[in-house]
């Protein structure tokens, strides 16, 4: 067979944490399920500014281009706060990464399982209908990457939202053909009553939904739409979005299940290849306590083994396996009440195992 081989970038705060819960995961999967699969670690972020001086050094790079996927945890931390945001972690490092490999889908699906509704902080009466959304946010353009400008003297800094038809249509096509595999109810998110960038956008989603007759499409304003999230999250299922509304949406999304610990995200360029990486953050306020969420990591593993590696199987039982544990109500700090019953980042990882490993 032939292998498959996995960069893994676990970065910086809570990163390594959870990534070693990850590879927990990756072992059964190995020699439980005889997956071919290799794995090679490397800096980013912080750390490898730390000891290369370079948030994605020359060696990072190499090995995730001679990789077939990337497993990417968190990046970032107050330490590099002081320097200018072009060489921070988050810039210099993960943002240069998504952008070098034009990674410019980014896939991140969102659900609150009925059995959980007591994990979101919806009232009683929402949460219990349950939701299942997957957001598609554009990734390497936008607001991210257009002209900016910080002039401290002058004492003035802009920046610039910008899309071209083609990034829209690359983007869009990705999400018709998601909802199609879905409920084909596709809702596009822009702010065409006041952006230009977003009257483009939407023009061209609708021109486009011609060839995606099966497909019901509506438009939404941002500000609409965050408020239509948190009253009625079940009227939900494909959401698309540019890269600054979609990083918005998305946390409001992740918040809604119950926590950002549990998020995953893939990202993705047109041959597929794939960057997956937990839609949370380095967290150091909570790093090195052992309290950290492994589970957007775990997903986000699974999301690999889905799409880059195209066993979506083996995904699911992934996936079942963090459902399960949740539902023996074996809960993270992060999803429970008042510091009660909780599990260490560890336990999670071991628990999560357990279950898979009765589905060998
Ligand atoms: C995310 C993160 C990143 C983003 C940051 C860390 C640059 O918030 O993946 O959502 O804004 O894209
Ligand atoms: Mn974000």
């Amino acid at each position: 067979k032939k292998k498959h081989k996995i960069a893994i970038l676990s970065g910086d705060g809570i990163g390594p944490e959870i990534m070693q819960e990850a590879y927990k995961i990756i072992e059964i999967l190995k020699k439980k399920f005889n997956l071919p699969i290799e794995t090679s670690e490397y800096d980013v972020g912080g750390i490898a500014i730390d000891k290369h001086n370079n948030a994605l050094p020359e060696n990072t790079l190499n090995g995730c281009k001679n990789s077939d996927s990337i497993l990417f945890g968190a990046v970032g931390g107050d330490k590099w706060n002081h320097m200018p945001i072009e060489k921070r972690p988050e810039i210099a490092g993960l943002l240069n990464l998504r952008k070098k490999f034009n990674l410019f889908a980014n896939i991140r699906p969102c659900n609150l399982n009925k059995k959980l509704h007591y994990l979101s902080p919806l009232k009683s009466e929402i949460s219990k209908k349950g939701f299942n959304l997957i957001c598609i946010r554009e990734l390497t353009g936008g607001i991210y990457f257009g002209k900016s400008k910080y002039d401290q003297k002058k004492k003035y800094a802009y920046d610039t939202e910008i899309y071209s038809e083609y990034e829209i249509q690359r983007i869009a096509k990705i999400a018709f053909q998601i909802a199609q595999k879905r409920t084909k109810k596709l809702v596009s998110i822009d702010k065409a009553n006041v952006l230009k960038s977003s009257a483009l956008w939407r023009s061209v989603v609708d021109k486009m939904s011609k060839d995606y007759s099966d497909i019901q499409l509506t438009h939404m304003y941002i500000d609409n739409a965050t408020m239509e999230l948190i009253k009625k999250p079940f009227t939900f299922d494909t959401v698309l979005c540019s890269n600054l509304f979609g990083d918005i949406l998305s946390d409001e999304c992740a918040a809604l299940s119950g926590s950002i610990g549990m998020l995953p995200s893939a990202s993705i360029n047109e041959y597929n290849f794939g960057l997956y990486e937990p839609a949370g953050g380095s967290a150091p306020n909570i790093t090195g306590k052992n309290i950290a969420n492994p589970i957007a990591q775990i997903l986000s593993l699974s999301m690999l083994v889905n799409y880059s590696m195209n066993l979506p199987n083996i995904a699911s039982l992934i996936e079942e396996s963090v459902s399960e544990t949740l539902y023996n109500n074996n809960l993270t700090l992060d999803l429970v009440q008042k510091n009660k019953n909780y599990i260490s980042t560890s336990e999670m990882g071991n628990k999560i195992s357990e279950q898979l490993l009765k589905k060998v």
